[in-house]
């Protein structure tokens, strides 16, 4: 299957209240995993790509990986641009083939942001391609972007839903309480601005940094409106730790394969467990 737009699966996810993972793609074991996890587990998912992590990878590669994991696997899987900073950037991957981008204005004015996302739609509509959203600000690091807890700030709902009215998201991204990266205590996780604004817009909220959310509270966000979930920090810890792990216990081991194969199964473990909480086994 090609790779497919979030619209092929997020009104339905919407509809019977499940959630589609978006998981980080780093490199090719970070794709490999995620896609194995989810052929194992029949869902749809998406693959995420920060700024930061296509430049690492480069453009060309990162595409040809998602082409491949979705030609291999006959799943609906979109290759989405995570927190694109600019109308350039957001075009930049829909010329190389990306089905999905999200347009992050949350730091602009309320007006600038909805002027710059309407830019973004209307060209990625054009091309069959989706669009996520951002309104309030996140906290916490991801890849340079760093907000500190006296920045960030929850979405008001009236406003999210005039930025829905006037931008036509297919997917609307609002700081409810969660952050990027690992939490010192537990997140307070506000609910009552997800259902509100769920209620009035026909398009499922995105829940950012959902590492290290309790299940119950991810449970509740679903049953609250929540659509799509992202995941990155906890399978780089997976990775990461797996590493370190095997590294310890065999100092002059040099093949990466040694340790990037268990890093893999680790990352894949990670990811089937978030697919059986989001509810989105079988929905491919
Ligand atoms: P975590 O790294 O906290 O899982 O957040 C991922 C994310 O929200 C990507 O946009």
């Amino acid at each position: 299957m090609p790779l497919v737009s979030m619209n092929e699966f997020l009104p339905k996810a919407k509809a019977n209240k499940f959630a589609v993972g978006q998981f980080n793609m780093n490199n090719l074991e970070f794709a490999q995993a995620i896609v194995d996890a989810a052929i194992e587990e029949n869902a749809p998912i998406i693959y995420g790509v920060s700024e930061g992590a296509l430049k690492y990878m480069g453009i060309e590669y990162t595409v040809a990986i998602a082409e491949a994991a979705a030609k291999k696997s006959g799943l609906p899987i979109a290759l989405h641009l995570d927190h694109g900073s600019s109308f350039e950037i957001a075009m930049k991957c829909i010329r190389a083939g990306f089905s999905s981008v999200m347009f992050d204005g949350s730091h602009y004015s309320l007006e600038d942001n909805i002027r710059l996302t309407k830019e973004v739609v209307r060209a990625a509509r054009a091309m069959g391609v989706s669009v996520e959203g951002e309104l309030g600000t996140i906290g916490g690091v991801e890849d340079d972007i760093s907000v500190d807890e006296e920045h960030a700030s929850l979405a008001k709902p009236e406003e999210a839903i005039r930025f829905y009215e006037e931008t036509g998201v297919d997917c609307l991204a609002i700081a409810v309480g969660t952050a990027h990266g690992m939490y010192k205590g537990e997140p307070k996780i506000h609910y009552d601005i997800i259902q509100k604004v769920v209620d009035a817009i026909p398009v499922p909220v995105v829940l950012h940094g959902g590492s290290g959310v309790p299940d119950e509270a991810i449970r509740l966000s679903i049953q609250a409106g929540v659509g799509k979930i992202n995941v990155n920090t906890e399978n780089q810890v997976a990775c990461t730790n797996t590493i370190r792990e095997v590294l310890a216990a065999n100092p002059s081991a040099y093949d990466p394969r040694k340790y990037l194969t268990p890093a893999r199964e680790a990352m894949k473990a990670v990811v089937k467990e978030k697919i059986r909480l989001f509810g989105s086994s079988n929905q491919a």
